[in-house]
């Protein structure tokens, strides 16, 4: 796939999207790519080990699982998740906690009560973070701490992207999965995305610059973990899992107080 992505499920996010980084075209692609790998290289995860990754299903979705975005438990009733992937009717969206396959029916689910989105977001670059109030609290399920400290985004951490997004054709859909990809540095992805509208205050650039492995499409607004903390949160890429166009992650530590007072709210 070619083109800046940085739409979730829906070619209907675009317009805003394009608006959110100067330069970038948000363009719109039909999810008819041939394939290429499977979240992309990645592995089968479980939300037993990850119970605070959560699918955020939304019933505009054009895949008949409802698949939309990821989101992360940060506090019983809260969800951390992408600006770009609260585009949506509030009362379209379905959070759904430990559940592996999105083809069955376990784990707990909850509607959205109440959606943050950063008010930065599509006036100037970065800043795709929100935050979404559970109507019915996941009780009892472990959360992610923010990430605080700016310094955690250096060359070479071993973070791990989870989410249940596209595979492009050659691993399971709609199965949980989580993919190792360290951090490129934002050098890399200033270099590589220059016309894109790379932020590197605010932005996290991660993956391998040979490709093979990435997140992808509906993977967006999932969790980026580093040390036992969201490191940063499935935002955007030119492709998934191309030479040269890794991942992009929105950055939490550079918003995390205003995230951390809307978890607190
Ligand atoms: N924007 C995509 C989504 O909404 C995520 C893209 C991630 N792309 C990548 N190559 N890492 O699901």
């Amino acid at each position: 796939m070619t083109g800046k992505l940085k739409f979730a499920r829906t070619a209907l996010a675009v317009t805003a999207v394009a608006l959110a980084s100067a330069g970038a075209v948000g363009t719109a692609e039909a999810r008819t790519a041939p394939p290429t790998t499977n979240i992309v290289g990645g592995s089968l995860a479980s939300t037993a080990q990850a119970p605070w990754a959560i699918a955020l299903n939304n019933s505009n979705s054009p895949v008949p699982s409802g698949q939309y975005c990821g989101a992360t438990l940060v506090a019983a009733n809260k969800l951390v998740t992408a600006a770009h992937c609260v585009g949506q009717p509030r009362s379209t969206y379905t959070a759904i906690q430990g559940r592996d396959d999105l083809k069955s029916t376990g784990g707990r689910t909850s509607k959205i009560s109440k959606i943050w989105k950063d008010p930065q977001y599509g006036r100037v670059g970065g800043h795709d973070v929100a935050v979404l109030t559970l109507t019915t609290p996941f009780i009892g399920v472990a959360t992610l701490p923010l990430e605080t400290s700016r310094a955690a985004d250096a060359v070479g951490a071993q973070s791990t992207v989870y989410g249940w997004g596209d595979t492009e054709g050659t691993g399971p859909e709609d199965r949980f999965q989580k993919v190792l990809v360290p951090v490129l540095g934002d050098a890399y992805c200033g270099d590589v995305y220059a016309s894109d509208g790379y932020v590197a205050n605010g932005e996290i650039c991660a993956g391998y610059k040979s490709g093979g492995k990435d997140s992808c499409q509906g993977d967006s607004g999932g969790p980026l973990v580093l040390n036992g903390r969201l490191f940063g949160v499935v935002s955007w890429g030119i492709g998934c899992a191309d030479a040269g166009n890794p991942g992009v992650y929105a950055e939490v530590a550079s918003y995390a107080s205003a995230l951390q007072a809307q978890i607190n709210s």
